[in-house]
């Protein structure tokens, strides 16, 4: 089932050049001055259960800067007078720990490979960072995500405070750097596009396999299996996050990840996944009758949500206001909806946040940035005002509609009892056309009746 699947996958792209990761730093370094020291922290392994941890998954800035991607790392920067010195510190060779849990890098390892001028043993940090510290009047950390380096910096501080009424130097402020380096994420380069649409091809194949194997009595968990195992079959490191596969009155639940029921019958059965490649996010949502025939009311919804999504996908586009495709979503569905009488309100009233009736309904956003977060960083409304849209951003587009027969707080139609459709592409904005990264994953009622249990 995944061999000749798999066989139309494009070829993986090629790793990122140490030079894409030296133009990052320098274009972050610019903009701070020669007295700053940065450390970009990761996470600490996080245990699972006894002595087992959870996969590991380094910080998202580690991986942006300089894509290492190995636990107890830290990368710090300072300046010399003349440059920046960009500085790695990693486990150090260790054989029997290899012996164990695998091969390291070690410093000369990371010093080779990777783009940066020095590697140290991260057993080395706090020591460096104790020396540097003292010289240094702003430090860019972002405070939890590593305890120790908090730890390390805090202690540097306080006492850096009681000496500074001596000597008059230490650190005087703390700065988080994601601020600055979230702004660089949100534009991405050629290379981070290659990487985030092979994650979508992946993703998209994966979702057709699982349209493929939809029948009556298949299980949510089946389905899952089958998206997931291929996220790896097909060479990405997994799920980006975790699955969402609901049938019947769980495909209305947004964010539902039990995933253990039998699918009967046309039940709707809503998939929310997508594959991680090398630090990149897919994220797709697709929704069929798990018979793969569309009654007509699972049809009168579809087509609203299709509709609304083609639409807003249209809308992403240099220039526009980084909500205009949720404006023209909520715009489309509150229409669609008032033409089925399911909202009985003219559209002025259908769209207003406190009292319409579309977010009965509809009631989260119709997309987020996307990159090496699922949710990606960059500030959404800078000043205040919506940020414009520019080439190179990513973005999903994913509106819905949700009735779920067993909410009390709404009184469900009963013709549309259970339904829940959303629909998710990911779009990259070009100078032209919006660029649909998940353009291969089936969505329209004929692809989808086409391919359901063809397996
Ligand atoms: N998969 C989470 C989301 O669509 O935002
Ligand atoms: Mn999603
Ligand atoms: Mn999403």
């Amino acid at each position: 089932m995944f061999t000749d699947a798999a066989e139309t996958l494009p070829k993986e792209p090629m790793s990122v050049p140490k030079s894409v990761y030296h133009e990052r730093q320098q274009r972050f370094l610019s903009q701070l001055t020669h007295s700053d020291l940065v450390i970009i922290t990761t996470p600490a392994e996080a245990v699972r259960s006894n002595d087992v941890t959870y996969p590991y998954r380094s910080s998202s800035d580690m991986l942006y800067l300089v894509g290492w991607a190995d636990p107890e790392a830290a990368l710090v920067f300072h300046h010399d007078g003349s440059r920046w010195i960009s500085h790695l510190f990693v486990q150090p060779k260790d054989t029997l720990k290899e012996i164990w849990e695998g091969r390291r890098e070690g410093t000369e390892g990371a010093k080779l490979g990777w783009s940066v001028d020095e590697a140290t043993s991260i057993h080395e940090l706090e020591e460096f960072l104790d020396s540097f510290l003292t010289k240094s009047s702003t430090v860019h950390v972002r405070t939890g995500i590593s305890s120790d380096v908090d730890a390390i910096v805090i202690s540097a501080i306080e006492r850096r405070d009681r000496k500074r009424q001596h000597f008059g130097s230490g650190p005087v402020s703390l700065e988080d750097p994601s601020r600055r380096i979230a702004e660089m994420r949100l534009r991405k380069s050629p290379e981070e596009i290659d990487m985030m649409r092979f994650a979508a091809e992946v993703s998209s194949v994966a979702h057709e396999l699982a349209m493929k194997a939809s029948k009556d009595g298949i299980s949510e968990y089946q389905l899952q299996a089958i998206i997931e195992g291929f996220f790896v079959y097909g060479g990405t490191s997994g799920w980006a996050y975790p699955s969402i596969v609901g049938c019947g009155e769980n495909a209305t639940i947004l964010h539902y990840t039990v995933n253990e029921s039998k699918c009967k019958g046309n039940e709707i059965i809503l998939i929310d996944a997508g594959a991680e490649y090398k630090g990149y996010a897919a994220d797709i949502t697709r929704s069929w009758p798990i018979n793969g025939k569309f009654s007509d009311a699972q049809k009168e919804i579809y087509e609203i949500v299709l509709d609304a999504q083609q639409q807003a996908i249209a809308a992403c586009r240099v220039g526009n206001a980084y909500n205009k495709p949720h404006e023209v979503a909520r715009t489309v569905l509150a229409e669609g909806l008032i033409r089925l009488g399911i909202i009985n309100q003219t559209l002025e009233e259908a769209l207003d946040l406190e009292t319409g009736q579309l977010k009965h309904w509809y009631m989260h956003n119709t997309g987020h940035w996307l990159g090496l977060d699922v949710h990606d960083v960059g500030v959404y409304k800078p000043d205040g005002t919506p940020r414009l849209l520019e080439a190179g951003m990513v973005l999903t587009v994913e509106p819905g509609l949700y009735f779920g027969a067993w909410r009390p707080d709404v009184d469900c139609p009963e013709r549309y009892a259970n339904i829940g459709i959303r629909i998710e592409d990911d779009v990259l904005v070009t100078d032209g056309e919006p660029d649909v990264l998940t353009i291969r994953c089936p969505k329209t009622i004929a692809d989808i009746e086409g391919i359901v249990g063809t397996l």
